[in-house]
């Protein structure tokens, strides 16, 4: 942990000498406890070693991207046998055609797919084909919702224009009558509506998606010729073995999906029904490195791993070990304590907490018992996980909890929530 005099600090200090800001995006831990690493140096399983070699029971999993365990034998065998075989070649493997077909195979509602690295790329080419598609321009999404750090959906304003942002009408999730009201002001514009799979947005609760929403945004798009985009870069495999709308019977056109599908090697994929794949040829879109071999023999065992072994189940299991025993804990040491989201990625908020002190303490001290737990962000469970790490999980949460009613959390990160305010 990030011990003063420990090689994180001094990775840290060296880091704001050559990095800016120290470390940039997602993985700053900017806006964590301070006694947060921010450098590790190896992973297996569900676990991590930090720069200072303390382990972790890690409950992010890279914030996805882990979905059957760090350093896993089958899929990484699979990697570095492509690997020396070729990579990033003159032309795409074969391999690409199967993933495709793999892939399309899965999604029910997809009839292709393009391939490409990270979850914005996915994104981005999802606009751009349906504004082929349609030959309009706007787009409805979810206010708050996150689908990258490209301009056109940048959370922050830092770095983009207003005419990046210009042809988007923003909604509140599972709120029909905003996303009417959103899909009518696009007039005769509507190119696409883009929809997150849940509620997963930074420092709120998070929600499911309400049958109703998901089958008017589907509505919408028809009568209005528009393409519905389902992101599923961040849920995508954690809530079923299909797009996750499948879940509330709702197929969309395009389908997003980034993080897990090689278990943490680097591919994203755009999937797309038939009724786009025309647009989706006209689109000029690549990247020198989304032909790339090995990831997508990864993604093939990763995706030969979902179809045959029950990790759904057993993550989704472990996931309600966890949110019980969290829920029995609190109540046992008088605290409120909101679990939101579905099991595989929960989000723990307490009751009464805005400026999150209560939460950063308790993440802290979740720390201090080698469990990595965040304080506003969905975390991930893995298929590596067992039920003797819920356990304990569960026995740090007690001693937690037990250290967070012994102390007034004045540990509050106050710097940091001023920051959350401005
Ligand atoms: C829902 C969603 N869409 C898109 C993205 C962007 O993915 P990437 O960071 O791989 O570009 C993310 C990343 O967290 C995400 O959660």
């Amino acid at each position: 942990m990030a011990h003063p005099n420990s090689k994180d600090r001094a990775l840290r200090e060296r880091a704001e000498a050559v990095i800016p800001g120290g470390m940039y995006g997602h993985q700053s831990v900017r806006l964590l406890p301070d006694d947060y690493p921010q450098f590790f140096s190896r992973g297996k399983g569900a676990r991590l070693w930090d720069a200072d070699g303390d382990e972790l029971l890690d409950f992010m999993c890279a914030y996805g991207p882990n979905l059957m365990g760090y350093g896993d034998e089958l899929i990484d065998a699979a990697f570095t046998r492509q690997l020396a075989l070729g990579d990033t070649l003159t032309g795409p493997t074969g391999l690409i055609v199967e993933l495709a077909e793999a892939m399309t195979a899965m999604v029910a509602h997809a009839d292709w797919a393009i391939f490409c690295k990270n979850g914005a790329d996915a994104t981005l080419m999802a606009l751009m084909v349906a504004r082929a598609h349609t030959r309009r321009k706007t787009v409805v999404l979810a206010k708050g919702a996150y689908h990258g750090a490209a301009p056109w959906c940048a959370l922050g304003p830092a770095g983009t224009t207003p005419e990046d942002k210009a042809n988007r009408i923003l909604c509140d999730y599972n709120d029909v009558a905003s996303l009417e009201a959103a899909a009518a002001s696009a007039g005769d514009d509507l190119a696409a509506i883009f929809a997150a799979p849940l509620k997963h947005d930074a420092f709120v609760d998070q929600a499911l998606p309400d049958p109703a929403y998901a089958r008017r945004a589907r509505d919408l798009c028809d009568a209005a010729g528009a393409l519905l985009v389902v992101d599923d870069v961040r849920a995508g495999l954690r809530i079923a073995r299909d797009c996750s709308w499948s879940a509330v019977g709702v197929a969309p056109d395009l389908s997003t999906w980034g993080k897990c599908i090689a278990n943490g090697h680097p591919i994203s994929a755009l999937l797309g029904a038939d009724k786009a794949r025309r647009a989706a040829a006209s689109v000029f879109t690549t990247g020198s490195f989304w032909y790339q071999a090995a990831p997508m023999a990864a993604a093939l065992a990763t995706l030969e791993r979902v179809r045959e072994t029950p990790y759904l189940e057993h993550i989704q299991a472990l996931g309600e070990k966890l949110r019980e025993g969290f829920a029995g804990l609190a109540a046992t040491h008088g605290f409120g304590l909101r679990q939101t989201g579905p099991a595989t990625m929960p989000l723990f908020l307490f009751e009464d907490d805005p400026d999150l002190r209560q939460g950063f303490c308790w993440s802290s001290e979740m720390l201090k018992r080698g469990v990595y737990v965040h304080p506003w962000h969905n975390m991930f469970l893995c298929a590596a996980m067992t039920a003797a790490d819920i356990d304990q999980a569960l026995e740090a949460a007690d001693g937690a909890f037990k250290a967070l009613k012994s102390q007034s959390p004045t540990l509050a990160p106050v710097e940091k929530m001023r920051f959350l305010a401005a």
